[in-house]
Order: structure tokens, then C-alpha cells, then sequence
């Protein structure tokens, strides 16, 4: 087979492994598998320059080439949805679409789809002979911006379609949206390194995909739906057929869209989907209703701003008041002490309320809520209840205002607060049963041991029983002192001995984040595991050396020295460490690591032809080197191929950096 051959089997393949994975959620072929596919791919390519193409699976990574946006002017214009938050006034559009197209009565005789309406940011795709050829934001409805490199990472959207009925030409658009999970996650890592909060997905979305860096925007989670399938040459005549074709093709088109032949149909619809959206991965903020038949479609026509024949229902950030039982106080993993409000029961959007969270002192003192006060709950976009106000002509005369408490609720311990910080905190950590109750959650969770079986229900079983009162001792278990624990039967207590021992696999960058050292998250625990290799090199390094780390700061590197200087911890370590818990990383093959760039920070930019950048970036890193982003005054020196950034240009030059070239760099560590 020629080079060109297997390049273009190659690349379907990851193509159609890409979207069983990241479209179907049917995966064939494990990561690892991908992996080697992808890197024969990108040898074959290396060695073919020439047969490049930008579509290439290969290019799902992004570059950190910043260029502006190019303006786009869209073919047909984008419009918005007349919108509602009445079901009444649903109904309404219905009779009236059934009216003008000659019927009525209670059967409809225009059939509807009924959609959700995603909360993210719309974009649209232009594909040729089943290409991506362009992806353009909404803009002003008229014009947009060209995002399509951005677009490119999103790995559920098809660069290339497989072979299949779609039109030589068409637009597809949809929404772009950032999950709950990665939405969380995003925040979480802003937080931790003190930048500001996104205020919801839709925000995090749209201000992703405006991100100069498209190497960034890869590394967000970013995913889309698609709701609309432009062509001349459409595959059907109704909007339902059409992204069944479309799904057909790879596009990841919502399972939420249902036929409605009346209204009845429609008002369940509505009743149903207000409450299941919870349980979706993404956000939403209402439903869309459409007239299926395209011929029906173009009947209804347009407004100026708006089809007639679609309407988006409005889910309402529903508020309601209710009375404050009591605040109560409750303790975390890491000690921090959360006020919570406790409520009489009302119902919120379709869930029962008891409890919210008030957060911090700060907040309970902002909102002056008083004992037995009538509180405003309300719940938007946002699964979480909050407390958003008091209404004062309810107050109960004499009520005293909420005291946030001295003393730690659970072991009475004085509890203190931290210049600059929020949240008052139980100093007690190894004696505090929420504290150490929370340790054990957090230890088998699933981004940590995963310890199967394991739930934070149990945790607590285990602890009161004794038969865990550390992590350590999860090792220790088996099965018949934990057949004896209420709820825990035969088959229970083997999963969970399994579900221990098979924890003993987890590397070793995910046992440092479930040891629960403050501040050390997820990230910052594989960063520095990477860095370290082993527990043992940690435990030797200094506070100098620490604060060396990538992403580490005298807040984490105190936290870490903190907890290794306690006798106990090591104790700890030690009794995990000889039940088979791995304290380290696998050994590289470190012979062919070296010194020569230790200690130099360096930029990579543009593009390359003799090793892809992410072979540079392992270069520099065997050889002790640091990849950064951007370039400062502390740049040692910016290794360029063709094209680089004309900011990056101009700030190195600005700055003085020295600018190399590939054959420099390869000259410099092959000596
Ligand atoms: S249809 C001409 N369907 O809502 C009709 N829009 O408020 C085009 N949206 O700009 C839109 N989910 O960004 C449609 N299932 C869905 C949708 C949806 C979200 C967004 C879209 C649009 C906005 C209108």
C-alpha cells in the first residue's frame, strides 16, 4: 500500500473511531489502540509533507498561532426564535400556525418537532463534497466571525464525512455548548489560580470560542449540537427527516426530538422536559417547537427577525419563598465551615427545596438574614437553589440575626480564619469526623482510587463500624466484617475488596490527589507527579525546589511540606505504600534524557517540517527544558518554524528573545 493510501485509510479510521467515541458514545477501539493509529498517522504525514491536509485528525490540537478573526458574511442570514415563557402562549403559536395554513381543531395537522433549546453559543458550518470548509459564529446575524481553527478541536463535530447522501453543498448549524462537567471543571482550575469565575456555560462557551489560542480552546471540553440543515439540495422535506440524515452523517444531533401531532402531546412534552433537563450533561434554558414539513415551513415564512414557523418555550428561573428553620453548620474534607440554610420543603421548579447553601460568613452577614426569616430561593439555569433575598415585612419581631458559629459544630474545636480568605476553618484535622469521613469520600472517588463499591454512604458505615479510621485501612478490608455492616451483603462486600484491589493500579499522580493535601488538586497533582516521578523525590525536595514546579505556589508548596511533616502522613504513606499503592511513576527511559536546556524556558511558534510541535515539546522536556505559552522577559528563546505569530514576532523582538529555527534547535541538543 502506498504511503497515500494508508495516510487516507488512516485518517477514516480515526474519523469514524473519533465518532463512535465522541458522537455515538460507543467506542470500538481502546485509547491506547487510537493513540498508535494516531501516530502512525502523523509519522506517514511527517514523512509526506506534501500530503498534508488540514482536515487531518492530526489537527484536532489547535495552534497557539493568535490570529484575529476574519468577518464572514453568512450565505443565509441568522436569525433569533420568538420566544415565550407561557404554555398558553405556546398553544397560541400552535392554533395559529394550524389557522394559517388552513386548519383547526385539536388534532394538528401540522406536525411540530419539539427540541431543547441549548444554552451555549450558535454556530454555523459550511461543508463541500463533505469537507468542513468554514465555521462561522452568529455575529449580528448578518456576519459572523470565522472560527473555524477553534471549531476544528471540538472532536464530536466531523471534519470529513464518511461516504453518504449528503448534499454536495450545505450548512449545518447548531450550538455550541461547554458541559456541565468541563464547565465545572473550568471554574474549579480558575478559582484555583485566582481568576475570574465563568458565570454559567453558555458565557464559558461563547467566550471559548472567541479565544485567540486554539490550542487553548482544545484543551476546554467544548462540544455541539445541531438543530438546522441548510441546503439547495436537501436529502428530505421536513425538518425531522433532515437531521435523522443528519445524525446519519456523523453530526451530533440531540436524542431530545420528538414528533408532536397535538397539543396535548405538546403541553407533555413541555411538562416532561422542564424537569428530565436536569439530568442532561449540558445546559439549557427552554425548548424549541418547529413545524416539521419544509413545504409548510416556507408557507408560515418569516418576520424580520424571526421564522413564524419556530417558537423556543422559556424555562423560568423560578423563585419562591419559604421560612429559614435554621442555619446550620457543617464541616468539610478540608475543614472549611459551609452555613446552610435549612427550609420549610417548598417546591422549585419541579423539586422539593429543604436546603441551600449560604457559602461563607460574608454572605450570611450580605443578606442580614435574621432567625425564622422568609427567604427568596430561586433556581435559573443552575441545578443549585439560592438564596436570594429576605423579605423583611415577614420578619419575625425580636428575630435575632443569624451568629456564624466560634466553635467547630462537630468537635468543638475554635475555629479560625485566614487573612484574605472566606471560610472559617476547623484546625483539627485528624480528630474531626466530618474531616476525616470527608478524606475517605474523597479517597475512592472517581477521579481519585475509584474504589468500586465504595459510596459516601459507606464511608461513613465503615468509619463508625471501625473498620476504616484512615485510608490506609481500606486495605486491609474483607469480606466478612464488612457482611456485617447494615446494607452490605455478600455481593457488596466482595465488589468492594475488588474495587480495593484493583485500586492498586491507579498511577501515581491520581493517589497524590487522593491523599487530600490542601490546595492540591487535580491538575496540580498530575503536574507535579510528572514532574517528580516519585513520593519518595517529593518528600526530599525543599521549599525552593517545590516552588520550581509548573503551577506551584507558596500556598501549594507550604500545603505540601505541611502535610509531609507530619509524622502521621508518613505513617500513612508508608502503610499504603507497602499494600501496593503506587508511590510513583513508571520509569521513563530516561537514558537519552540530558541537562542541555535545564532551566530554559521556551516558546514554541508556528509551524514545523522536520518534527510536529508536540515531538519539540518532548524534546525540550527530555532535555530538562520548559515549554511555556507566551513569551516574557524570562523567555530564553523562541523556537520558530514558518508563519510564526506576528504578535509573538513582535513582542520577541520587543524583548529581546532569541529566535531560532528547527535545524538551530537540533543542532543545540544533538550537540
Ligand atoms: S433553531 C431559524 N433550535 O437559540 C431557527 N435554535 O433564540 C434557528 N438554539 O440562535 C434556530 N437550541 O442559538 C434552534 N434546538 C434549537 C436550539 C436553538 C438552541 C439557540 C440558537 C438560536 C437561539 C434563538
Amino acid at each position: 500500500m502506498s504511503p497515500a493510501q494508508r495516510i487516507q485509510e488512516l485518517r477514516q479510521q480515526l474519523d469514524r473511531h473519533n465518532r463512535l467515541y465522541y458522537v455515538e458514545n460507543s467506542p470500538e477501539i481502546s485509547d491506547r489502540e487510537y493513540d498508535m493509529l494516531m501516530k502512525e498517522l502523523e509519522q506517514l504525514e511527517r514523512e509526506n509533507p506534501d500530503l498534508d491536509d488540514p482536515l487531518s485528525p492530526s489537527h484536532r490540537v489547535g495552534s497557539d498561532l493568535a490570529k484575529g478573526f476574519t468577518q464572514v458574511v453568512h450565505a443565509r442570514p441568522m436569525l433569533s426564535l420568538g420566544n415565550t415563557y407561557s404554555l398558553d402562549e405556546v398553544n397560541e403559536w400552535v392554533n395559529r400556525c394550524n389557522e394559517s395554513l388552513g386548519n383547526s381543531g385539536g388534532l394538528l395537522s401540522v406536525p411540530l418537532v419539539g427540541e431543547m433549546k441549548f444554552d451555549g453559543t450558535s454556530i454555523s458550518l459550511t461543508y463541500e463534497h463533505g469537507r468542513l470548509v468554514r465555521a462561522v459564529t452568529r455575529g449580528d446575524g448578518e456576519k459572523g466571525d470565522d472560527v473555524t481553527a477553534n471549531v476544528k478541536t471540538i472532536r464530536s463535530i466531523p471534519l470529513v464525512l464518511p461516504a453518504g447522501d449528503w448534499p454536495e453543498s450545505f450548512e449545518i448549524r447548531g450550538e455550541i455548548v461547554l458541559p456541565w462537567k468541563a464547565f465545572d471543571r473550568l471554574n474549579e482550575e480558575r478559582a484555583f489560580n485566582e481568576e475570574p469565575l465563568f458565570a454559567n456555560p453558555r458565557n464559558a462557551a461563547a467566550g471559548t470560542i472567541k479565544m485567540l489560542n486554539s490550542a487553548e480552546v482544545a484543551k476546554r471540553g467544548l462540544d455541539a449540537y445541531f438543530y438546522y440543515l441548510l441546503s439547495d439540495s436537501l436529502p428530505a422535506d421536513s425538518h425531522y427527516e433532515n437531521m435523522l440524515k443528519a445524525r446519519e452523517w456523523g453530526f451530533k444531533v440531540s436524542d431530545v426530538m420528538t414528533l408532536l401531532h397535538s397539543t396535548a402531546e405538546v403541553d407533555d412534552f413541555i411538562n416532561r422536559w422542564d424537569v428530565e433537563r436536569r439530568n442532561l450533561p449540558v445546559a439549557t434554558d427552554g425548548l424549541v417547537f418547529k413545524v416539521n414539513s419544509l413545504r409548510q415551513q416556507l408557507n408560515l415564512g418569516y418576520t424580520a427577525k424571526s421564522p413564524r414557523w419556530a417558537i423556543a418555550y422559556k424555562f423560568a428561573a423560578e423563585r419562591a419563598m419559604t421560612r429559614l428553620r435554621e442555619v446550620s453548620f457543617e464541616v468539610g474534607r478540608m475543614g472549611v465551615i459551609t452555613p446552610v440554610a435549612n427550609l420549610e420543603p417548598v417546591l422549585l421548579s419541579g423539586t422539593i427545596v429543604k436546603r441551600a447553601s449560604l457559602h461563607n460568613e460574608d454572605i450570611v452577614k450580605s443578606l442580614d438574614i435574621h432567625d425564622h426569616d422568609m427567604l427568596y430561593v430561586e433556581k435559573g439555569g443552575e441545578i443549585i437553589p439560592k438564596i436570594t433575598g429576605v423579605d423583611v415585612d415577614q420578619r419575625v419581631e425580636g428575630s435575632e440575626p443569624i451568629k456564624f458559629v466560634k466553635n467547630c459544630p462537630d468537635c468543638g474545636t475554635p475555629l479560625v480564619r485566614m487573612p484574605g480568605e472566606a471560610s472559617w476553618v476547623c484546625p483539627n484535622k485528624y480528630g474531626c469526623r466530618p474531616q476525616i469521613i470527608g478524606r475517605l469520600e474523597h479517597f475512592v472517588g472517581r477521579h481519585m482510587m475509584d474504589i468500586e463499591g465504595v459510596g459516601d454512604e459507606n464511608c461513613s458505615l465503615l468509619y463508625d463500624a471501625g473498620l476504616v479510621r484512615d485510608i490506609s485501612d481500606f486495605y486491609t478490608l474483607t469480606p466478612p466484617p464488612l457482611e456485617s455492616l447494615d446494607r452490605v451483603g455478600p455481593r457488596t462486600a466482595q465488589r468492594i475488596v475488588d474495587g480495593v484491589e484493583a485500586s492498586k493500579n491507579v498511577p501515581f499522580d491520581r493517589v497524590l490527589y487522593a491523599l487530600s493535601i490542601p490546595f492540591v488538586g487535580e491538575t496540580v497533582s498530575r503536574k507535579i507527579a510528572r514532574a517528580v516521578r516519585s513520593m519518595d523525590r517529593l518528600r526530599s525536595m525543599t521549599r525552593e525546589e517545590i516552588l520550581t514546579l509548573e503551577d506551584v505556589g507558596p500556598r501549594i508548596a507550604d500545603a505540601i511540606l505541611e502535610y509531609l511533616a507530619y509524622q502521621p502522613n508518613i505513617e500513612l504513606i508508608e502503610r499504603l505504600r507497602a499494600a501496593g499503592v503506587l508511590m510513583a511513576l513508571p520509569d521513563e527511559d530516561l537514558s537519552d534524557h540530558t541537562d542541555l536546556l535545564a532551566g530554559k524556558s521556551i516558546v514554541i511558534s508556528g509551524v514545523f517540517s522536520l518534527h510536529s510541535r508536540e515531538e519539540y515539546k518532548a524534546m525540550i522536556e527530555k532535555n530538562g527544558g520548559k515549554n511555556v505559552g507566551s513569551i516574557s522577559k524570562k523567555t530564553d528563546f523562541v523556537l520558530a518554524g514558518d508563519n510564526m505569530g506576528p504578535s509573538k514576532l513582535e513582542k520577541a523582538q520587543k524583548l529581546g528573545v532569541r529566535i531560532i529555527d528547527e535545524n538551530e534547535f537540533l543542532k543545540m541538543i544533538n550537540g
